[in-house]
């Protein structure tokens, strides 16, 4: 029986069990048997594991074994003198720590295919010839790639939403939450605990997969409307509308589903890198002896380092803090946040020890009088919200027995 005469499907059965040995087969036949095929199924590519959108091997694959082998010749995909050393199949083999066992297989499949077909089709005098001028149909800028590669998102969820875990896992992580039970169900308990202890990557994907993240609507997300308390929260309110921890959970989801929906081509389409982390630390705050007037309004704090050497205040704030006042008792606390400059060489190191160091600190009361933040979500208290400024030095050490205490300064 000729190559030629055999069926397609008997060939690829032959093919698949090792029976036909890949040399007899033309490059032609290997593109149409096991490449088409890829860009052509409606699974995603081993890529995906890596790539959150932007990148798919499909897009690698044209019409025509000529147009294909062309256009990745021409993109320095494909290396014609050291077919195994080919780019494309260097981008198939790339594989994370722990793959995935299903994407697993289909990488498996997806670089037997390539390095066949490649390795056959470098052979092919016709096909050295063949010119395309079709570039792979990868249209998305090298940005965009970058900005949805897993790696970048999920650092990205660590400065945003992980950094803030401090105010969840209580209630939310397996390692933390059993004393929960007893007031909850053991089911319930274990049917809230979002959270992988240790494990930023596999939490993201707990939250889309238990419908916390809403990418329709990344704002109605349970993972942010719960602790806001902008729908009922078992734990309570974690945190306020018009705070720095609001807008930072607000921009992670909204980019993510952006991301997930491929709605990212051009570098100018991505949101602004920010210049500030605000992360959490372990200090806390309280401010008494707040007038009547302020009850139930939102207050933050920005504290400013005193600089020695130009014995002035500095101008970007080193901490903030966001929460409402107590009506009862004019009282407001909070956990105090780091906010370090993303310019800053050092930041690296100092977001290891998560601690105000001990100094002398300017503190501005920003206090939400009209209750601007409470309709705008993601409205900044400003200089015009300042309703007091004090000063605050000394050791402030963790945790909240006893907080750091000041009063509410009597005059402005
Ligand atoms: C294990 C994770 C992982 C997988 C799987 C993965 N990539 Fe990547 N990819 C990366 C990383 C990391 C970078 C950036 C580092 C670099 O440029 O070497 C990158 C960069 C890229 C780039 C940017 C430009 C370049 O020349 O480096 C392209 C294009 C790309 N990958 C395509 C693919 C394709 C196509 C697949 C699937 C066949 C794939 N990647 C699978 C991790 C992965
Ligand atoms: C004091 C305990 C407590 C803390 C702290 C807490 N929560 Fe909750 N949370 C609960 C309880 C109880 C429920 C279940 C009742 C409900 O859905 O409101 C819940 C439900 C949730 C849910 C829905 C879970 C699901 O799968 O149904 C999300 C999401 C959530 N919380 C987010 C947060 C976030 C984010 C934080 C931290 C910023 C936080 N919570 C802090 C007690 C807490």
């Amino acid at each position: 029986m000729s190559k030629r005469s055999m069926s397609r499907a008997l060939r690829g059965l032959l093919l698949l069990s090792g029976l036909l040995p890949l040399e007899s087969v033309s490059a032609g036949d290997l593109f149409q048997d096991r490449i088409l095929p890829l860009a052509k199924s409606p699974e995603h590519s081993s890529c995906t594991e890596c790539h959150f959108s932007g990148v798919e091997l499909r897009n690698y694959i044209q019409d025509s074994e000529q147009a294909t082998f062309a256009s990745l010749r021409d993109a320095g995909l494909i290396d014609t003198r050291h077919p195994e050393k080919s780019k494309l199949l260097q981008f198939i083999a790339r594989r994370p720590e722990e793959p995935n066992e299903l994407t697993e297989k289909v990488r498996r499949q997806e670089l037997d295919a390539f390095t066949a077909w490649i390795n056959s089709a470098v052979k092919d005098p016709e096909l050295l010839k063949a010119k395309s001028g079709i570039r792979p149909a990868n249209e998305v800028a090298p940005e965009v790639i970058r900005h949805a590669r897993k790696d970048h998102v999920v650092s990205r969820f660590v400065d945003s939403i992980w950094s803030e875990i401090g105010r969840c896992q209580n209630c939310h992580s397996p390692d933390r939450n059993q004393h929960q039970i007893g007031r909850m169900k053991k089911e319930e308990v274990e049917a809230i605990s979002w959270i992988v202890p240790g494990d930023p990557a596999a939490t993201l994907q707990k939250l889309v997969d238990t419908g916390n993240i809403d990418l329709e609507h990344p704002d109605s997300s349970p993972v942010l409307t719960k602790p806001a308390v902008l729908v009922e929260h078992g734990g309570g309110p974690k945190f306020f509308p018009g705070s720095d921890t609001y807008r930072k959970f607000s921009a992670f989801l909204n980019d993510y589903a952006a991301i997930r929906a491929n709605r990212y081509a051009t570098p100018s389409e991505l949101p602004p890198a920010s210049d500030e982390l605000v992360l959490l630390t372990e200090q806390q705050l309280r401010i008494t002896n707040i007038p009547k007037a302020f009850a139930g309004k939102s207050l933050q704090v920005n504290l400013f380092a005193w600089n020695a050497s130009n014995e002035n205040w500095e101008t970007n704030r080193c901490a903030t803090a966001f929460s409402r006042v107590n009506g009862k008792d004019g009282i407001w606390q909070n956990q105090i946040q780091l906010v370090l400059s993303t310019q800053d060489v050092e930041t690296p190191k100092k977001r290891k020890t998560l601690l105000l160091p001990e100094g002398r600190y300017k503190v501005e009361i920003l206090i939400d009088t009209e209750g601007q933040t409470e309709t705008d979500y993601l409205a900044r208290l400003t200089d015009r919200n300042q309703q007091g400024v004090t000063e605050i030095s000394g050791p402030w050490p963790p945790g909240y027995q006893p907080p750091r205490i000041i009063k509410f300064p009597e005059s402005r």
